[in-house]
């Protein structure tokens, strides 16, 4: 059924479409890699990092629509904002699962030891399952409810960047460039953030 808004402004029947789709690209370019045996001499790490990088991607994606639509007024940022929510919560569950699989063969003891023993992993994993937590309440009903404790509850997706950024950071231990490039976009977020509500209760 089409909304009278899309009826409207016949481009946005076609916004979500396209955002799903150009969200499936990644997957796709991966997965070609896949076919074409073009991973590099270490596959499994490969996709590990390149999952990793686009959840990370897609979460300060959606951080952003919020700023965009207040800064633009178009209403059609936040439109596709759950969409592009649930695809951080896609992209963070294959990376998850290339680490359990590829990484460390299903082996149940290991995974645990790494969850509570590397530091690193641990803040992934702590990114992770507030991504989760953040998926299984976003439909519109949770929404209706949670009431005002979904609002406190979706503000965790700031801390499930920071977590990310921290991940990513200790990975790369020295070369720290791209965790500087991705902690430079979120920390411009955060600001954004406080600066509204600063001059909002001002
Ligand atoms: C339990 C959850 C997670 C586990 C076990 C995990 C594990 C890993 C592993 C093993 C790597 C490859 C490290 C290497 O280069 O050897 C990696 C890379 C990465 N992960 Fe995660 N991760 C988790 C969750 C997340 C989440 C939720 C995010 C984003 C919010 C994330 C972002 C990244 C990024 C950006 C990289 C790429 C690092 C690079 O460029 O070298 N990870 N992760």
């Amino acid at each position: 059924m089409t909304s009278a808004a899309s009826r409207a402004r016949p481009g946005l029947a076609l916004l979500k479409p396209a955002v799903f789709s150009a969200s499936l690209l990644p997957l796709g370019w991966l997965v070609w890699r896949i076919a074409a045996n073009d991973l590099g001499p270490d596959p499994a790490q490969e996709l590990a990092i390149a999952t990793g990088e686009w959840t990370l991607r897609f979460l300060l994606i959606t951080l952003s629509l919020t700023p965009l639509r207040q800064l633009s007024g178009r209403p059609e940022f936040v439109r596709v904002r759950r969409m592009v929510g649930l695809f951080t919560l896609f992209y963070a569950a294959i990376h998850f699962f290339v680490w359990m699989s590829l990484l460390l063969a299903f082996r149940w003891f290991a995974i645990g030891e790494e969850l509570v023993e590397r530091p690193f992993i641990s803040m992934g994993f702590a990114s992770l399952l507030i991504l989760i937590a953040l998926g299984i309440t976003s439909p519109r009903a949770m929404v209706r409810r949670m009431g005002k404790n979904w609002k406190r509850l979706h503000r965790l997706i700031y801390p499930a960047a920071i977590f990310g950024v921290i991940h990513l950071a200790w990975i790369l231990r020295t070369d720290l460039g791209e965790a500087v490039l991705y902690g430079s976009i979120l920390a411009l977020l955060l600001g954004y953030r406080l600066w509204r509500r600063f001059t909002r209760s001002a």
